[in-house]
C-alpha cells in the first residue's frame, strides 16, 4: 500500500515553511521532495496545509477498564486521533491496575483491539495504586509497561520510592511521578491563594507538589534512575527541577496547556470543570511554567486528558472529582494563545509535541523524516472555530475552555500509515 501526500507544507528551521510531497510505504515514510510522480494507491491533496510529525501525548487517562462511563479505549482514542494525536501514553489509574503481568497483558489486548490509534501503557509503581508494595517492575517492564507510575496520588514514602526507582533503573525505565505530599494537602480543592479564600473552599498548597520533587530528585540521583515529574504546577517545582538538573541528575518534566494558559484567577465561581488536581495557581507560577519550558527545564506538553462525567462535575469544587479532558482542545489552543501571541515559536510548540517526548521516553517516533513511522498530523492553521464541548469526540464534556475561540486545526491524523482520522469537510 502506498499513499501520497501532495502539496503539503512543512516545518523547515527558524518556522521557515517549504512545500513538499510524501511518499508513504508500508507504513513508512519512504520519501520526502519537492515533487513525486511514482504512483500510489492512495492521493491526499493537503491542500497546501501544515504536515506535522503526529502528536504525542504522554499522559492520557482513557478509563477503560473499570471507567467505561467516562471514557472507553474507543471514544479516548478518537478523540486523541481529532486533536492530531498519533500517540498517547494510558495512565494506570483504571479498575483494575495494570499492577501485574496479567492484567497488564489484558490491558494491551484491550487497546490492540479498540484503539485507533498508537497507546503504550504504564504500569503502576505500588500495587493498586496503594503507595505500600511495590510491583513486579522487572516483569512489567518485560511484558510491555513503557514507564512506572501511580499517577492519580503521589508515594508518600521515601523508602517505597527509592526501591521503586532501584528497580526501574535496573530496568531502564523511568518512574513517571505525580507528585503529591498528603500530609501537606489539608483536604484542599483548589489552589491556596487568593480564590480559595475568596471563594471559601479548602486550599491546596504549593509545597505539597515541590516539597516531594525536591525529596524525588535526590532519591533519583542515588538510585541512578530518570525520573519525570507529570504536570509541574508551582514556581518553586520549576525551580528545584532547574536545580536537579544542573546537578547532573536525570530528571524531566512535563506542564499542561491548562497550566500554561490559565491561573487560579480564571476560577470564578464554584465551577468544576476549573477542578483539577495539580490545580490552577497563581499568575507568577503560571509565568514560570512559561519560563521553564522556554529555558528548557520542563521538556514538554502532555494534557492530563481527565474524563469525568457531567453529573459527577455539577456538585461544585467540594465535591466534583479532579480532572479536565484536553485531547481535541490542546493544539488549537497553544496555538492560538502561545504562538499567535508570540510568546512561544511554531517550531517550539511542535517540539514540545513531537520530538521532545519521544526524546524524554526514548520512543521511535516525532520525526518527519525519510525511514521514520508515517505518523503524521496534518493542520489547517488559518481554520477558526468556537470550541464547543458537545462536539466532541470524548466522552468527557469537562473544559474549562467552552466557548473559547481558537485558531489551528488538525484535520487530519495518519498512524502508521493508515489515516484515522480526517475532518468532515476533508476529502
Ligand atoms: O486532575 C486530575 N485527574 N489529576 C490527576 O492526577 C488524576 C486525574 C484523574 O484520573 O482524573
Amino acid at each position: 500500500m502506498r499513499t501520497l501526500l501532495k502539496n503539503a507544507r512543512q516545518l523547515r528551521y527558524e518556522n521557515e515553511t517549504e512545500y513538499c510531497n510524501i511518499l508513504i510505504e508500508e507504513g513508512k515514510i519512504k520519501e520526502i521532495a519537492s515533487d513525486i510522480h511514482e504512483h500510489a494507491d492512495d492521493i491526499i491533496d493537503c491542500k497546501n496545509q501544515m504536515v506535522f510529525p503526529g502528536f504525542i501525548d504522554a499522559h492520557v487517562h482513557l478509563r477503560e477498564p473499570g471507567g467505561e462511563h467516562k471514557e472507553t479505549i474507543k471514544t479516548g482514542t478518537k478523540a486523541a486521533a481529532r486533536g492530531g494525536f498519533s500517540t498517547v501514553c494510558a495512565m494506570p489509574n483504571t479498575n483494575p491496575v495494570p499492577d501485574h503481568k496479567g492484567t497488564l497483558h489484558e490491558h494491551l489486548v484491550n487497546m490492540d483491539q479498540d484503539a485507533c490509534i498508537r497507546v503504550l501503557p504504564y504500569a503502576s509503581i505500588t500495587k493498586g495504586l496503594r503507595g505500600e508494595e511495590l510491583t513486579n517492575i522487572t516483569e512489567l517492564a518485560q511484558s510491555g509497561a513503557l514507564a512506572f507510575t501511580d499517577d492519580g496520588v503521589g508515594v508518600q514514602t521515601a523508602d517505597v520510592m527509592l526501591r521503586a526507582m532501584e528497580e526501574a533503573a535496573a530496568n531502564e525505565k523511568p518512574v513517571v511521578a505525580h507528585c503529591e505530599d498528603n500530609s501537606l494537602v489539608y483536604g484542599g480543592v483548589i489552589h491556596q491563594g487568593q480564590v480559595s479564600e475568596r471563594l471559601d473552599l479548602p486550599g491546596i498548597p504549593s509545597l505539597s507538589e515541590s516539597v516531594q520533587i525536591a525529596r524525588d530528585v535526590l532519591l533519583a540521583e542515588a538510585a541512578g534512575c530518570h525520573y519525570h515529574v507529570c504536570h509541574v504546577s508551582t514556581k518553586e517545582s520549576v525551580r528545584v527541577i532547574r536545580d536537579a538538573k544542573r546537578a547532573g541528575i536525570h530528571v524531566t518534566a512535563e506542564v499542561t496547556p491548562h497550566h500554561l494558559l490559565l491561573n487560579e484567577q480564571a476560577v470564578k465561581v464554584d465551577d468544576a470543570n476549573f477542578k483539577m488536581n495539580p490545580p490552577l495557581r497563581s499568575k507568577a507560577d503560571q509565568k514560570a511554567l512559561l519560563d521553564g519550558l522556554l529555558d528548557g527545564t520542563i521538556d514538554f506538553i502532555a494534557t492530563d486528558h481527565a474524563p469525568h462525567t457531567e453529573a459527577e462535575k455539577v456538585p461544585g469544587f467540594r465535591q466534583a472529582p479532579f480532572g479536565i479532558v484536553g485531547l481535541e482542545t490542546a493544539f488549537p489552543l497553544l496555538y492560538t494563545y502561545l504562538v499567535q501571541t508570540e510568546k512561544v515559536t511554531l517550531e517550539q510548540l511542535i517540539g514540545w509535541l513531537t520530538v521532545k517526548p519521544a526524546n524524554t521516553f526514548r520512543l521511535p517516533y516525532g520525526v518527519l523524516q525519510e525511514g521514520a513511522a508515517a505518523d503524521l498530523t496534518i493542520v489547517n492553521l488559518d481554520k477558526t472555530i468556537v470550541l464547543d464541548k458537545n462536539t466532541f469526540y470524548s466522552k468527557g464534556k469537562n473544559t474549562p475552555f467552552h466557548g473559547w475561540r481558537v485558531q489551528g486545526i488538525p484535520e487530519a491524523t495518519i498512524v502508521d500509515g493508515k489515516i484515522v482520522y480526517k475532518e468532515d469537510s476533508y476529502d
